[in-house]
């Protein structure tokens, strides 16, 4: 039988109330519902009984109507089939109140809260989450705060609240969010959402660098000759344009996920697995990336946008012809950049990411080039490929190595042979939580570690700050175009060409 090594249980939720502002919203049908679907489902207790989950938005609809209604968007986006009888005990905990923009709405979410407990035996622990557009995050917290509904954090009961990504539009509009935000609530009780924490090889990347010390040693310059990190979507904008026209693929994507996904994978060990370590291991390691200049932004980054094209067999529009793109619209819908970092482990590697929509298949890879190996020996007159390992983020989720090895045979042939570890056949299916489902138990818990603190937000901001004022001056970096389908723009295989590489595909 296997070994497993247990390291951390799996924490259950205490007895709380979610309330979700904005609840008819795409995110909370998407994944927020599903999510605590989903932990219901799983058993385990990690939904105790006394759990009340509040719908609160602008619609008003009846408490039976929103049942209805995440019956349908659960039945759509689970990750688990939905049973009868789970459903039955989950739907029981589903309550819901519209009139936020209402004058008094605040005050009657939290006299409702006070009934739901009473009726359910509550403890009265809070947790607010904020999915709503980042221009409403102060009115909420102000009216949060008016309304009694927020707590001194050395209370018995908690209040948290969570908050989404876009924190903020530029530097800053993210700081001034953050002082909203921490002029109303202690920094215990802000959690940021950055939903890539979340996913099961995300944080395997912590297991894979720290429970292994093969990996570690060979973790940075004297062996690595370049890191890629590609988060390719087949997806197009959607129903999207309102937000993301205004966005672009640099503020959706490489702010965040992007460099949350390269601090972890590339940064120091920390100190131990609290919070506040990791936080600070990643926080330093963004310290050390260097700024890309104005100057600089022309060589280093391409940006582009999907032209029309075919995807999966059909022909789709490009970018300008989707609906509610203003039509002077720059927004680009694909990134490619080289980063450095310069550290002693990383000094002189090329970090390159790139990610785009409208590209021809959805997946999320690192890869890890290892030098070539020297010109003597087998590699005399043979071109041998460099190792590389990659990690594949989703789907597919799992890693594998390339290594060199002797064909069987009498003469001397060598070819590469893939390591793979495919999580679904080691693991099982549908043993990987959704991101979502972790990340909101951890709140309920009050475990920040897979959350992002304001330092690394605005951070991570001011990193890609100078890049978007490059971009603001057109004769500079011009905005390119792609046929949706392929891999983005030719500038994005000279931007690596320029050193020697080549994408990698897994
Ligand atoms: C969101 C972005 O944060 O992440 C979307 O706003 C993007 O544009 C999505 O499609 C990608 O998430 P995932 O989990 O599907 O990779």
């Amino acid at each position: 039988m296997a070994m497993v090594l247990s390291i951390s249980e799996t924490h259950p939720a205490p007895p709380c109330s979610i309330v979700i502002l904005g609840a008819s919203g795409d995110l909370a049908r998407r994944k927020l519902l599903p999510a605590l679907y989903n932990l219901e489902h799983c058993g385990q207790g990690l939904l105790p009984a006394e759990t009340a989950v509040v719908g609160f938005a602008r619609t008003q609809m009846s408490r039976e109507e929103f049942r209805t209604s995440s019956h349908e968007a659960v039945n759509k986006y689970s990750r688990l089939k939905v049973e009868d009888k789970c459903w039955s005990t989950f739907q029981d905990k589903l309550d819901y109140l519209g009139g936020l923009d209402q004058p008094d709405g605040f005050q009657r979410l939290r006299q409702r809260l006070e009934e739901v407990e009473k009726a359910r035996g509550i403890a009265p622990n809070r947790v607010f989450y904020f999915s709503i557009p980042p221009e409403a995050i102060r009115s909420s917290i102000e009216r949060l705060h008016e309304a009694g509904l927020i707590r001194d954090p050395r209370d018995k009961y908690f209040s948290r609240v969570v908050v989404e990504k876009p924190i903020g539009h530029d530097l800053p509009s993210a700081v001034e969010i953050s002082q909203t935000l921490q002029h109303y609530l202690d920094e215990s009780q802000i959690f940021r959402i950055d939903h890539y924490l979340g996913k099961e090889t995300v944080q395997n990347l912590l297991v894979l660098r720290f429970a292994n010390t093969i990996f570690e040693r060979l973790w940075g310059s004297r062996n690595v000759s370049h890191v890629q990190i590609t988060v390719a979507e087949t997806e197009g904008l959607g129903t999207r344009a309102g937000y993301y026209d205004h966005s672009g693929a640099m503020r959706d994507m490489v702010q965040n996920h992007m460099l949350q996904v390269l601090t972890m994978l590339a940064m120091e060990p920390p100190v131990s697995l609290d919070a506040s370590a990791i936080r600070e291991s990643k926080l330093n390691l963004l310290r050390a990336m260097r700024p890309i200049s104005i100057e600089d932004a022309a060589k280093q980054t391409v940006r582009a946008r999907y032209g029309a094209g075919i995807l999966e067999g059909k022909s789709v529009p490009g970018y300008m012809q989707e609906k509610g793109v203003a039509p002077n619209s720059k927004t680009e819908t694909f990134v490619a950049l080289k980063a450095y970092v310069d550290n002693w482990r990383w000094s002189g590697v090329p970090f390159f990411l790139r990610h785009g929509k409208r590209l021809p298949k959805r997946e999320t890879v690192i890869a890890v080039q290892f030098h070539h190996a020297p010109k003597i020996l087998f590699n005399r007159n043979a071109n041998l490929p460099p190792n590389v390992l990659m990690i594949r983020i989703q789907p597919d989720e799992g890693f594998s190595f390339d290594v060199m090895a002797k064909r069987p045979g009498l003469g001397v042939a060598i070819s590469p042979v893939r390591m793979n570890l495919h999580y679904e056949t080691e693991f099982g299916e549908d043993t990987s939580p959704d991101a979502y489902e972790r990340l909101l138990l951890d709140v309920m818990a009050g475990d920040a570690t897979l959350f992002p603190s304001d330092t690394f937000v605005h951070k991570s901001w001011e990193f890609i700050q100078n890049i978007l004022d490059a971009w603001k001056d057109d004769a500079r970096v011009p905005i390119s175009e792609y046929a949706a389908g392929s891999w983005g723009p030719e500038d994005a295989d000279r931007l690596i060409r320029s050193d020697g590489f080549e994408w990698l595909d897994p």
